[in-house]
């Protein structure tokens, strides 16, 4: 290196030095998997977009909607309406650029230097993320052998550490198992902070959500997102639910103007049509259930039953080629193996009847 490189060098160095270190230890998040592939089965979405002349009517309205002003500092009117939609107060809910974006806000809101968290594994992993970024101490609480939450097991660390949060991620990803409410209540009566319930797949599930309890704790937090039973992933959508007075603190650590006005909208124009989200989530359903069946009769394959829109499995073959089989095959599925509990499962969602056919004809390809 030459004199002019080494300064060049030393400088960059003091540049990410100044990056901080909770900051520079993370990973950054990575999807992976082939663009473009035919049969995309990997990040649990809705297989259907919206209809062809909603998407024409939406797209008509917003081109008349002035794309030089800004949108409300937080989106009201999706705030009342998803109120009236699902039961609560609005002054109770706030609407991010996807749930996603709404961890963050648990982050800033609750998570100091040091703090302890309490997260069930294994655990949609952004959760891990948010809680090393911003300083805080992780327990971990390992599930049963069936993959399910141990329950005793998380109250116990409750009891130990007595975390400022703990989230349960109920059905799970990337389980799909589901948490009974009694054992939420159970811990969230025994959590001296909050308890997050991140209820992403809630749609899906016959367990009752949260939401029957949330009146009556003003430390319990629910969490949806529009990304799946909505279709909206595209869109970056989803709300968290909880006391006014502790929504409107947590409001104080928001970013204004997350939600673009098409997004509000299409969110706007979807709660005004119920069944057409019935119809989705009840294909969604039967798919799902479908597709576990064909799993579990097949030789060589192993399938833990879901509450969600997808299913972990394991076959005799390794899962990276696993992977390779089927992508050759135009099939996208998720490998599951960065979870030390999931070594050797992938997770495939429920997609249309032509999809989850184009993937069983595959797997099976694959496994032969
Ligand atoms: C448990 C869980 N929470 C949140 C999300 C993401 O939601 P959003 O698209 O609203 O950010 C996912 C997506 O896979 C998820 O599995």
């Amino acid at each position: 290196m030459n004199q002019a490189e080494t300064t060049k060098t030393a400088a960059l160095d003091q540049a990410l030095a100044n990056i901080r270190r909770a900051v520079r230890q993370q990973k950054p998040y990575l999807v992976g998997g082939v663009p473009n592939i035919a049969v995309k089965l990997n990040q649990n979405e809705c297989p259907l977009d919206l209809p062809e002349d909603l998407k024409r009517e939406l797209i008509e309205a917003f081109f008349y909607t002035p794309f030089n002003r800004y949108p409300t500092e937080q989106p009201d009117r999706l705030c009342r309406a998803l109120g009236e939609f699902v039961g609560w107060d609005p002054d109770g809910i706030l609407v991010g650029n996807g749930s996603n974006e709404l961890t963050y806000t648990f982050g800033l809101g609750m998570i100091g230097e040091g703090a302890a968290v309490v997260l069930p594994r294994p655990m949609f992993a952004l959760y891990e993320t948010v809680v090393r970024l911003h300083g805080g101490v992780l327990t971990a609480v390992p599930p049963r052998a069936d993959l399910s939450f141990d329950a005793e097991a998380i109250l116990e660390a409750v009891r130990r550490v007595q975390p400022v949060l703990v989230v349960l991620t109920t059905p799970n990803n990337p389980t799909g198992l589901s948490m009974p409410l009694h054992e939420i209540e159970a811990i969230v009566c025994e959590a001296p902070g909050f308890v997050v319930v991140d209820e992403a797949y809630v749609e899906f599930t016959e367990e009752e959500s949260a939401q029957a309890i949330l009146p009556a704790y003003p430390n319990l937090i629910l969490l949806r997102t529009l990304s799946k039973a909505f279709g909206l992933a595209g869109l970056r959508l989803g709300y968290m639910m909880g006391h006014p007075a502790v929504v409107s603190e947590l409001l104080k650590a928001r970013l204004p103007f997350m939600v673009d006005r098409l997004a509000e909208m299409t969110a706007l124009a979807l709660l005004e049509r119920p069944a057409l989200l019935d119809e989705r989530v009840a294909l969604m359903k039967r798919e799902c259930k479908q597709l576990t069946g064909h799993l579990g009769a097949m030789d060589g394959v192993e399938v833990v039953p879901s509450q969600a829109n997808f299913v972990l499995f394991k076959t005799t073959v390794e899962p990276d080629v696993m992977m390779d089989r089927l992508a050759r095959a135009g099939v996208l599925v998720r490998n599951m193996g960065g979870y030390p509990e999931l070594k050797g499962y992938l997770r495939v969602n429920a997609g249309t009847p032509e999809e989850n056919k184009a993937f069983l004809v595959a797997l099976k390809k694959a496994l032969s």
